[in-house]
Formats: C-alpha cells, sequence, structure tokens
C-alpha cells in the first residue's frame, strides 16, 4: 500500500482546523500510521520544497512553514498519494473546489492549510525526512477490510 505525507501547516493550526483536516483523511478510509506535533526547523523546511528553491515564493513559503507548530501525518492506503492531493484541493485556495479542503477553508496562495507529497518518490523522502521507520505502524489497522471490498 501507498504512504504519503501530509503535514498541517501553521495557519490551519492556529486557526483550530486540525481536528477537521485529520476527519477528512480518515472518513475517507486513509489510515494514520504516523502523527506528531512539531515545529519545522529552517534546514528540514528547504529540504521539504527542495523544488521550489530559487521561485519568488520561496522565502515566505520557508517563514511560513517555520512560524509557528504543525501537525505531520504519515497516511496509507492504496493511490493515497492521489486520493490526498484530491481531498486537499488545489494549490490556491481561491481557486480550490468547494468540497476538498482547501476549497472549503483557505483564501490565499500560501496559506492554504496543508501540504501532501506530490509523487511516490517525493512522498519517500519526504517522510524519511520527519519520520524515523520505527515510528510508523506497521500493522494493519482491523477496521480497512470494510474500507476496500474484501470483508465479505
Ligand atoms: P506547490 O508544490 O506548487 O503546491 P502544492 O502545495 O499544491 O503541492 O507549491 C508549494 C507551496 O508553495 C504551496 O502550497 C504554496 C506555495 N506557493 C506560493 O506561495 N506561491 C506560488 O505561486 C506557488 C506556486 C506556491
Ligand atoms: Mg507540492
Amino acid at each position: 500500500m501507498q504512504k504519503t505525507l501530509v503535514i498541517i501547516k501553521p495557519d490551519a493550526v492556529q486557526r483550530r482546523l486540525i481536528g477537521k483536516v485529520i476527519s477528512r483523511f480518515e472518513e475517507k478510509g486513509l489510515e494514520i500510521i504516523g502523527l506528531k506535533m512539531t515545529t519545522i526547523s529552517e534546514k528540514l523546511a528547504k529540504e521539504n520544497y527542495s523544488i521550489h528553491n530559487g521561485k519568488d515564493y520561496f522565502e515566505k513559503l520557508i517563514k511560513f512553514m517555520t512560524s509557528g507548530p504543525v501537525v505531520m501525518l504519515v497516511l496509507r492506503g492504496e493511490n493515497t498519494i492521489e486520493v490526498t492531493r484530491k481531498l486537499m484541493g488545489a494549490t490556491f485556495g481561491y481557486e480550490a473546489t468547494p468540497g476538498t479542503i482547501r476549497g472549503d477553508f483557505a483564501m490565499s496562495k500560501r496559506f492554504n492549510l496543508i501540504h501532501g507529497s506530490d509523487s511516490v518518490e517525493s512522498a519517500e523522502r519526504e517522510i524519511s525526512l520527519f519520520f524515523e521507520n520505527g515510528d510508523l505502524m506497521q500493522n494493519k489497522q482491523s477496521g480497512v477490510k470494510w474500507i476496500y471490498d474484501d470483508a465479505v
């Protein structure tokens, strides 16, 4: 099964949206196999967003991502990367479709509540930046058989 990294960004934490955001993933049927609250260092923020280095928004993005606590999740499920990106919605809050997390709660380009990995390679790289392998739950959660079609 695929894994992805989600970061509930500082704006979402300050706006008391942690629970709502996590609920979207839980209700969809993705398994939470890693979870922590932390403040990201400048070094790790720059590594996480290294492909954006040199863009005009890069410095402000790093300042934002290191400005306060965030909540990090590792999600597991079939096609988790794509499913998570769909639940997040388009990058800019004002463009995101209602029903998505950004579409329902965000209005800004930068303060867009949530990060999600965009490929298998970036998910692996990003998860290893913030989690040790031993931090992630390996056991299958018992309710999962009712999420996919193998219960009966
Ligand atoms: P990007 O990876 O393009 O978006 P996403 O978060 O949907 O994967 O960009 C990373 C973050 O950089 C994005 O969440 C918000 C910020 N950003 C800006 O502030 N201005 C911009 O013009 C872009 C493209 C991104
Ligand atoms: Mg991205």
